[in-house]
């Protein structure tokens, strides 16, 4: 199967999941991606924008998961015309490559930034709607993930983000392999969902974090008051928290790292006296590179 953008932060994390369940994998971007994930099949180099490139990507491919995109907050920044020009025409190319090679399975990335509010969000209204355009004329199998920000930032605000509009990257790898199967399975015909995280907080908690969250964080993890003010944790005063149910029904995916996940991990690292205030991470807690080992210690995360 085809993994476009597969050098991204997304890409790379999909990539090491479809391997360690033993999906042959193809992975095209304009650039390779690193050793350790161009190890895990074969590169193609291709610019989504050349017809001809997408063509010689998607050749031979059963099933295509389509991340090629640069999104907003991309750094350093790209240009309106370059977003407008990788996200739409890019887009358009390789439905059309997918349309000659007959590919009946496709995943797209779409994000919550969908909407009409700027020149990304609108290429993710017009790429949603290509990929329905494709689902219709030839009744391939369609997932549309609305990911949430799994951009790479500062551990701490990694760990605000998740009450807020962030998500895992390992939760955004697991839902695009989830939905992968599916399409593959031809179990869905056309379907989206939200990729985001889950807390299991009760609904007066989410609704009033600021005052109920520090004692509900406490409960769950003794000693989660004390770090969130050493480390002065910005609280929201309410919860960004959607209904993942239709995913976990439909895909069956559930998302696994939540804001109790990043308090432990928090946790085990101030026990070790690690300085986490210039700590970077790729959008999530695990380095894939040693997950598996770490698992249940998720003590990996890469300083990039
Ligand atoms: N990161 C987020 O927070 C977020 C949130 C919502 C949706 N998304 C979507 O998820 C997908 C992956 O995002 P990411 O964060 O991994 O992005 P990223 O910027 O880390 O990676 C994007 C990849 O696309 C490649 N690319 C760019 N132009 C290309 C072209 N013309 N041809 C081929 N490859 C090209 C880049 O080289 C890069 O490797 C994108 O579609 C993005 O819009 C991301």
């Amino acid at each position: 199967m085809l993994v476009t953008g597969a050098a991204g932060n997304g890409g790379q994390a999909v990539c090491r999941a479809l391997a360690q369940k033993g999906h042959r994998l193809r992975m095209a971007d304009v650039a390779p991606p690193p050793p350790d994930v161009l190890a895990l099949g074969e590169f193609v180099r291709c610019d989504t924008r050349t017809a001809d490139d997408a063509r010689r990507a998607v050749e031979g491919a059963q099933a295509v998961v389509h991340l090629a995109a640069w999104h907003c907050a991309h750094q350093p920044p790209v240009s309106d015309a370059t977003i407008f020009a990788v996200n739409v025409d890019g887009t358009f190319n390789v439905l059309e490559a997918c349309r000659a090679a007959g590919v009946r399975s496709l995943v797209f990335a779409s994000s919550m930034a969908y909407g009409w509010g700027s020149v990304y969000s609108v290429t993710k209204v017009i790429g949603e709607e290509l990929c329905r355009s494709f689902h219709e004329t030839t009744g391939a199998s369609v997932t549309l993930l609305r990911y949430h920000a799994f951009v790479p930032d500062f551990y701490l605000e990694y760990g605000a983000r998740l009450l807020r509009n962030g998500v895992d990257r390992r939760d955004v790898a697991t839902a695009t392999l989830a939905a992968l199967e599916a399409v593959a399975q031809r179990r869905v015909k056309l379907f989206r969902t939200i990729v985001h995280t889950q807390h299991g907080m009760p609904a007066e908690v989410v609704g009033n974090f600021r005052e109920l969250g520090p004692d509900w964080c406490e409960q769950q993890v003794p000693g989660a008051r004390q770090l969130l003010e050493k480390y002065r944790i910005e609280l929201p005063q309410k919860v960004e928290q959607h209904d993942l149910s239709e995913a976990q029904r439909v895909l069956g995916w559930t998302p696994a790292i939540g804001f109790l996940e990043f308090l432990r991990d928090l946790q085990r690292r101030d026990a070790r006296g690690e300085d986490v205030t210039q700590l970077h991470v790729p959008g999530g807690l695990l380095d894939w590179s040693t997950d598996g080992e770490n698992e249940g210690e998720n003590k990996g995360a890469k300083v990039l």
